[in-house]
């Protein structure tokens, strides 16, 4: 890579983009591409669209967002289609302040970020290119030039409809420079940068409760009221507040709610007219989508104080819960870890899923049906199969709560506790229990825990703890079987082979002999007792699995060893009972000998090869497993 030709290269890519013509020819280009004279609000929504859309089982999934944000497809749904897509048709909300309120580090900044940064991009564009008045501080929209009393006769014959009044310093440019010949005020096309305050801004208010609104609004110019003679003179004025600078576009209003309510006002009315007011001036119209952000004690406390009554129908707030997905959280984590200094880490298999199970954990509420546990409902948002359950259940269990995910564990702090545990380790690579050790520590540390609270998080942690048990058992008989899901499928036919023949009261064939036997009724029960099945229960179950295999091939279906879970377990688990006392002996063996050493050889590499683990994480893994047979 050449860097010097790239930069090149960039520099012709920005000449390109470069249009600058009277308004006359301005007028030509909107016969071709009327779209560039859209709203701040229509071109927010269409960046959004044009990034595509999917839909999976009824739910619409924007990808715009789908590279950075995880497990929000619903409340992003909701947020577009209630906000949005209703604002871009110029329906009422876009009257409104965009409140986005949920928890800490629950991806409100990220969301507003993306917004920003993919404004930038999209005004660069076809589809979101954006034109403006030359020269002026407020990119003002070209077609405010036109007067009010032409503008039926423009929509009639352009399609487009104009709002907002031209700015009394365009105005006075017009007279004194174009000697009012609006055709030639000169127009040129803009890119949004908030580096260089065009069309993105944010607003982070210094002292929330002195906060001078010239901030926002811009203000006089007191050096030069000698030169123009007075103060309402637009040429005397700066133009250089967050909201003249946003115009066109977006601002980011930081730590909204703590402003005082008479500050807000001026926002408001932005918002609600289409127009601020700038000291002894008129009014000045602006185009843009203002976003907010809050947490909810914040909120309540906002809409429980009286004075502020009047600002909640200005205000549309949408929700941005935690998300509630174990696969999801996985998802955040790789991404912050990969943005950090310690991607370089070797982090085991299994670590961030049950960290994630631990976070997701906090944040799920207790289903009120009795036929369900925690751990299942966790299951189940993830898209697992729960057996006895299925999606109508999900749909009732999200039912019982209206606001779930707005509190629990952040993802900052799960990130947080994973960095310092890669720093006192001080080796390359960390495994699950290290994280949950970890975790749990920094639960005292943590600002908003009560003890109460600890009590249940620690609750959870020997939760994720136990699922992490089983995973890591698993794996490792698992990766003692040369061939695992051979086996079991070997097995299962033996058994199912056994069932048929006990079920219609026939013999089976020996295979090697050829002689008729009987059903192996030891092998049978060695298998549904690991699953608890009683010897009065065995004809029922064993009935329940030739209907469940008949059922299969009546719709074509074939019956395999992920057909029936309660079967799949008896069998996994028959499998590792068989193998336990090798794996046992195997991996705790302070002096293994040459056989063992080298079945440990073996597995440490199938682990490695297979299931992605360093020769750390696999001999940790090993040992852990080993201490975990021998209780
Ligand atoms: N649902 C999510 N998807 C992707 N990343 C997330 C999600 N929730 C939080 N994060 C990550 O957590 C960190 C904190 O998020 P941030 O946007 O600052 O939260 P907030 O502004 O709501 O406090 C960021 O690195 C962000 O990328
Ligand atoms: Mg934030």
């Amino acid at each position: 890579m050449d860097i010097l030709k790239r930069l090149a290269h960039y520099r012709e890519e920005e000449e390109k983009l470069r249009w600058e013509g009277t308004f006359g020819e301005y007028l030509d280009l909107l016969k071709e591409k009327p779209w560039v004279a859209q709203s701040a609000h229509s071109r927010v929504y269409n960046m959004i669209k044009d990034a595509g859309v999917e839909e999976i089982n009824g739910r619409k999934k924007y990808q715009f967002f789908s590279n950075q944000l995880f497990g929000l497809e619903e409340a992003l749904e909701k947020l577009v289609e209630e906000y949005f897509h209703p604002s871009a048709k110029r329906l009422d909300v876009r009257k409104r302040v965009l409140l986005l309120m949920g928890p800490v580090s629950g991806g409100k900044s990220t969301l507003v970020t993306m917004l920003k940064r993919g404004l930038e991009a999209y005004t660069r564009t076809e589809l979101g290119s954006i034109y403006a008045i030359k020269g002026c501080p407020m990119h003002e929209d070209p077609l405010h030039l036109i007067p009010n009393h032409l503008r039926n006769d423009f929509y009639e014959e352009y399609g487009i409809r104009i709002e907002g009044n031209l700015s009394p310093l365009n105005m006075l440019r017009l007279e004194e420079e174009y000697g009012g010949r609006i055709e030639d005020v000169m127009i040129h096309r803009i890119i949004f940068s908030e580096d260089r305050r065009v069309g993105i801004g944010t607003f982070s208010p210094s002292d929330p409760k002195s906060q001078d609104i010239a901030d926002l609004t811009g203000s006089i110019d007191f050096s030069t009221i000698a030169e123009y003679g007075s103060e309402s003179d637009p040429r005397a004025y700066r133009f250089d507040g967050e909201l003249n600078k946003a115009n066109r576009g977006l601002m980011e209003f930081q730590e909204m709610l703590k402003c005082d309510e008479k500050f807000l006002w001026h926002l408001l009315s932005l918002t609600q007219e289409g127009n601020f007011k700038a000291g002894r001036f008129a009014l000045i119209s602006a185009d843009e989508l203002i976003v907010a952000h809050t947490n909810e004690t914040e909120y309540r406390s906002f809409i429980a104080n009286k004075k502020n009554e009047a600002l909640h129908s200005r205000i549309i707030v949408m929700p941005i819960p935690y998300n509630l997905k174990v696969t999801e959280e996985e998802k955040i984590y790789e991404k912050m870890i990969d943005e950090s200094d310690v991607a370089d880490v070797h982090i085991a298999p299994h670590t961030l899923k049950i960290a994630a199970m631990f976070s997701i954990l906090t944040r799920l509420k207790e289903p009120k049906r009795g036929d369900i546990d925690l751990i299942k409902k966790m299951r189940l948002y993830d898209g697992e199969n729960v057996e006895g359950f299925n999606s109508a259940d999900i749909t009732e269990l999200k039912k019982e709560y209206q606001e779930e995910g707005m509190s629990g564990i952040d993802p900052r702090y799960v990130i947080n506790r994973i960095s310092s545990t890669i720093i006192r380790k001080e080796v390359s690579s960390i495994n699950a229990l290290d994280v949950l050790r970890s975790l749990k520590e920094g639960l005292d540390q943590h600002p908003s825990i009560t003890s109460e609270l600890k009590e249940k998080y620690l609750n959870f942690i020997s939760l994720a703890r136990k699922e992490y048990d089983e995973i890591a058992k698993k794996e490792v008989q698992k990766a003692f079987v040369y061939s695992y899901e051979e086996s079991a499928k070997t097995l299962m036919d033996n058994y199912l082979d056994n069932v048929e023949a006990y079920c219609n009261k026939a013999k089976l064939r020996d295979p090697l002999t050829g002689e008729e036997i009987n059903p192996d009724e030891k092998l049978m029960r060695s298998i549904e007792e690991q699953i608890g099945i009683s010897e009065n229960a065995k004809k029922a179950f064993r009935e329940e699995i030739l209907i469940r295999i008949s059922a299969y091939a009546r719709k074509g279906k074939r019956f395999d060893y992920n057909s029936h879970d309660r079967l799949r377990e008896a069998i996994q688990k028959k499998l590792f009972a068989d193998l336990k006392d090798v794996v046992k002996i195997t991996t705790s063996t302070k002096t293994p000998d040459e056989l063992q050493l080298k079945k440990i050889n073996e597995v440490v590499a199938r682990l490695i090869d297979e299931h992605g683990y360093n020769s750390t994480s696999a001999n940790e893994l090993l040992r852990y497993v080993g201490s975990l047979l021998n209780r």
